[in-house]
C-alpha cells in the first residue's frame, strides 16, 4: 500500500538524520546545565564552574554556577548574582534576571553596574525617578510609568517614572510621594520585572556558532580561540535540526495520525455493526473516547500564553517543548494542559491533542476531571487563574 511505503521512507529519513547529527556530536567540552531538564545549555565561552573543566570556558568572566534552586548564576563584580535565563550564542546575548524574582529592586535600589564585566547593555539610557507613595496605587494612565509590584504593598506603592513625565504624574497622584532614587535606565522595551538583555563581544564565537561549529580554545596553552567541527560542505547543523523538526516530527505525527485514522475507521465500523450503538447517543462516557483526540473548542479552552521577551514560563525550569524539542522563544504561543500543568508550544500540542486526549508527558487526560466531553454540555475545564501565572506580558516598545 502507498501509505505504508511512505511511512517507511519517512522512518528511513529520520534514521539517516539522527545518524548524521550523532556523528558530529564529539564536542571539545560537553555542554552542561544546572539540572537535567533545565536550560540554558552552558558551553563555551561559558562554563559551569563545578562541572566543566577550566579550559571549557573563557574565564573568569564567563564562569557560571548553579545555586541550590538549580538556577544558573552569573556573578558580576558590581551587580551581584544574577540568574542567566537564556543564552543566545549566535548573537552573543544573555537574558539576565534576579534570582529572587524582583529585578526592579536590584536595578532601582541596589547597585547595579555592568562595569568591570564583559557585558554591555546597548540601549539608550533615560533618567527615571523612583517614588514611594504611602498609599495604594492601582494602575497609572501613563505609558512609561510603572508600578513595581514586587516592591509595593497594601499600604505603599513604589512607582518608576521617567523624569520627563514627573510633572504630569505628580499632578495626577492624590498626594505627594517620596522620591527614593534616581537612575539612568536602559530603554529596552522590556518590563523591568522581565530582567535585562546584555551582550558580549569578546570572545567572538557568534560567527562560528552561526555556521554550526564549536567554539573553543585553540589548544591547552593558547589564549586564542578557534572554530572546530565545522560541517564542511554538508548540511549545516542548524539545518539538520530544522529538517528533523520540519520533516521527521511531522512524519511521526503523520504515522500516529495514520494509526489513529485506521483505528478510528475500524472502531466506527465495529460500532456500526454493534446493535447497542443505537441506544447510546452519548459516546463521551464510553471507554472508546480514551483513544480519540479533543475537539477544537476544547483545545482552545486550555490556557494559551504568548511569551514575553524574557520567556517567563509557568515552570521556569522547563524551557524546551517536549513535543518538538525546540526551546521556547519570545513571542511564541504556549499552551498549558489544565490538570497536570504541563505546557508545550501551542501549535505542537494542538496537533497532538487533536489525535490524543492525554498529556504527552504524563498521560493524564484533561477530560478525566471534567467527566465528559459531550458537546451538549458546556466545557468546564478549569483555567488556572493564579495571579502569579503568566499572562501575555504587557510590552511597550
Ligand atoms: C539556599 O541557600 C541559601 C543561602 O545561600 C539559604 O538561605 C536558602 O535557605 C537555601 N535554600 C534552599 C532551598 O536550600
Ligand atoms: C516605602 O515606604 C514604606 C512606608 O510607607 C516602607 O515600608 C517601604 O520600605 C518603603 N519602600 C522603599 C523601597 O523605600
Ligand atoms: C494597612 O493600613 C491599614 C489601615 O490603615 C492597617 O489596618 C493595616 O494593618 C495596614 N497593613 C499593613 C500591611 O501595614
Ligand atoms: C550587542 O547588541 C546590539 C544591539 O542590541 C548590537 O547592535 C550589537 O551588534 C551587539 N553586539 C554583539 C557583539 O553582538
Ligand atoms: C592538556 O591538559 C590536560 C589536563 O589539563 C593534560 O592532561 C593534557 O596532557 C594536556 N594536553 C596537551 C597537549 O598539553
Amino acid at each position: 500500500m502507498a501509505p505504508s511505503k511512505f511511512s517507511v521512507a519517512i522512518l528511513l529519513l529520520l534514521l539517516r538524520l539522527l545518524i548524521l547529527v550523532g556523528a558530529e556530536s564529539q564536542f571539545l567540552c560537553k555542554s552542561s546545565s544546572c539540572s537535567g531538564v533545565s536550560l540554558p545549555a552552558v558551553r563555551f565561552p561559558f562554563r559551569l564552574k563545578n562541572s566543566q573543566d577550566s579550559r571549557c570556558g573563557f574565564q573568569p568572566d564567563f564562569d557560571l554556577f548553579c545555586n541550590n534552586r538549580s538556577q544558573t548564576i552569573l556573578s558580576l563584580p558590581n551587580a551581584g548574582d544574577l540568574v542567566v535565563e537564556f543564552i543566545d550564542y549566535r548573537f552573543q546575548r544573555l537574558w539576565i534576571n534576579d534570582p529572587d524574582q524582583c529585578f526592579p529592586r536590584r536595578l532601582l535600589i541596589n547597585s547595579f553596574d555592568l562595569e568591570n564585566s564583559p557585558f554591555v547593555s546597548n540601549y539608550r539610557l533615560e533618567e527615571y525617578t523612583v517614588l514611594n507613595c504611602s498609599y495604594y496605587v492601582d494602575t497609572l494612565p501613563f505609558d512609561r510609568v510603572r508600578k513595581i509590584k514586587c516592591m509595593s504593598g497594601r499600604n505603599h506603592s513604589v512607582i518608576n517614572v521617567p523624569n520627563r513625565d514627573l510633572k504630569a504624574v505628580f499632578a495626577f497622584l492624590p498626594s505627594p510621594c517620596n522620591a527614593i532614587a534616581t537612575k539612568r535606565l536602559p530603554l529596552t522595551g522590556m518590563e523591568l520585572e522581565e530582567g535585562m538583555v546584555v551582550n558580549w563581544s569578546e570572545p567572538d564565537c557568534g560567527y562560528c556558532e552561526m555556521r554550526g561549529g564549536d567554539c573553543g580554545f585553540k589548544s591547552n596553552s593558547s589564549a586564542e580561540i578557534e572554530c572546530f567541527n565545522l560541517p564542511n560542505g554538508g548540511i549545516p547543523r542548524g539545518a539538520k535540526y530544522g529538517l528533523i523538526i520540519g520533516v521527521a516530527i511531522p512524519g511521526v505525527l503523520f504515522l500516529i495520525g495514520l494509526v489513529c485514522f485506521i483505528c478510528g475507521k475500524f472502531k466506527a465500523f465495529a460500532r456500526l455493526n454493534s446493535p447497542s450503538s443505537y441506544l447510546s447517543p452519548s459516546m463521551g462516557r464510553q471507554p472508546t473516547s480514551a483513544v480519540a483526540g479533543l475537539d477544537g473548542p476544547t483545545i482552545e479552552s486550555f490556557p494559551k500564553t504568548i511569551l514575553g521577551q524574557s520567556r517567563r514560563l509557568p515552570k521556569p525550569g522547563d524551557t524546551t517543548c517536549a513535543i518538538c524539542l525546540s526551546e521556547y522563544q519570545p513571542k511564541e504561543a504556549i499552551r498549558t494542559i489544565p490538570d497536570c500543568g504541563h505546557f508545550f508550544h501551542a501549535n505542537c500540542v494542538d496537533e497532538w491533542l487533536k489525535l490524543n486526549a492525554t498529556c504527552p508527558v504524563c498521560r493524564s487526560s484533561p477530560e478525566d476531571s471534567s467527566a465528559t466531553s459531550t458537546p451538549s454540555q458546556t466545557v468546564s475545564v478549569s483555567m488556572p487563574t493564579s495571579p502569579g501565572s503568566v499572562g501575555s506580558l504587557p510590552r511597550h516598545d
